[in-house]
């Protein structure tokens, strides 16, 4: 990214602390700063409880930080949040569709909702459940389709609003090899066709698959930040097996931080997954989606 060239997404010295009751706050993020350059692929990698959907949550308004900033194409979000959503699409971890109405009804009435003109709609739904592979399924009820199918209707409803930044958070979590690959296909046409996306993920695989830059986060702060093959070249295989210092129940801590050699792998780091197969069907696209009301 050129020095004068405005980031599409910036994290600034972004801190988030969470109250528990009987101790200390949590520090879910700290002091976390990004850039992500326009129409890149941006990957962050971290294990589970690292940050990356509190990072998400900050970045579409949804949590208020409490300490730093975030600007979407140099717009921060506590000065106009709704600015900042009209540049987003957002697939958000939990996909938040209406379950008893078709892949139509919601993508239709999030349209409404986010102010696509009312002759677009029908043009602009249709696109997308085309790019997600749903079209013949729209007419069915969303609580019937698998868990890939409305990771994909969720990814074609942020697309509705043809946003400039799309953020997915983990979106090929519990998704099959044929259906991630699908997703795959969509995320990379996004970047392709001028669009900059910043993806979450568990999956270092899918990371380096996909992503032309990688941070990783690990307890809330960033430990490694460049391209996969910098990053690879850096820190080799411990990458990904090694496992974290900090003894935490039930998490995973993560990789590079450490980089000893020999660890043995962690279900808590960053995984690795095989690739999907080379990719068939086309895929949907995402959007801001502060779910159903
Ligand atoms: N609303 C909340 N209240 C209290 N703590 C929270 C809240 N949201 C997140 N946290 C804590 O912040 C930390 C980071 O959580 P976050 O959801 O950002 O992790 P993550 O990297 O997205 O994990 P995963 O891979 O499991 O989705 C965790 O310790 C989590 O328990
Ligand atoms: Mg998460």
């Amino acid at each position: 990214m050129s020095p004068s060239e405005t980031p599409a997404i910036s994290f600034r010295e972004l801190r988030m602390e969470f109250p528990r009751r009987r101790s200390r706050p949590l520090v879910a993020l700290e002091a976390l700063t990004l850039d992500v350059a326009p129409g890149q692929v941006f990957g962050l990698l971290g294990p589970n409880g690292s940050g990356k959907t509190t990072s998400v949550n900050l970045l579409c308004g949804l949590l208020r930080s409490t300490g730093g900033t975030v600007l979407v194409e140099g717009i921060d979000v506590r000065d106009d949040v709704t600015a900042v959503r009209e540049r987003l699409g957002v697939v958000p971890q939990e996909t938040a569709l209406y379950n008893d109405l078709s892949a139509d009804e919601n993508l239709t009435f999030h349209a409404r909702l986010y102010g696509v003109p009312r002759a677009q709609r029908r043009t602009r739904v249709n696109e997308v459940l085309e790019l997600v592979g749903l079209a013949e399924r729209r007419g069915d009820r969303v609580g019937t389709y698998s868990g890939g199918m409305q990771r994909r209707l969720a990814l074609a409803r942020a697309l509705l609003t043809q946003p400039g930044v799309v953020v997915l958070d983990e979106p090929t979590l519990g998704v099959d090899v044929q259906s991630r690959a699908a997703l795959w296909e969509r995320v990379r046409r996004i970047a392709s066709d001028g669009g900059t996306v910043l993806l979450t993920t568990n999956y270092m695989e899918e990371a380096q698959a996909l992503a032309d830059n990688l941070a990783i986060l690990d307890h809330g702060t960033l430990i490694a930040e460049g391209t996969p093959d910098e990053l690879r070249g850096r820190l080799g295989r411990t990458f990904i097996d090694v496992r974290g210092s900090r003894p935490d129940p039930g998490w995973s801590s993560c990789p590079a931080s450490r980089g000893s050699p020999g660890a043995t792998a962690s279900p808590q780091c960053p995984r690795t997954e095989p690739p999907p197969p080379s990719a068939p069907s086309s895929t949907g696209s995402p959007s801001t989606t502060p779910g159903p009301p």
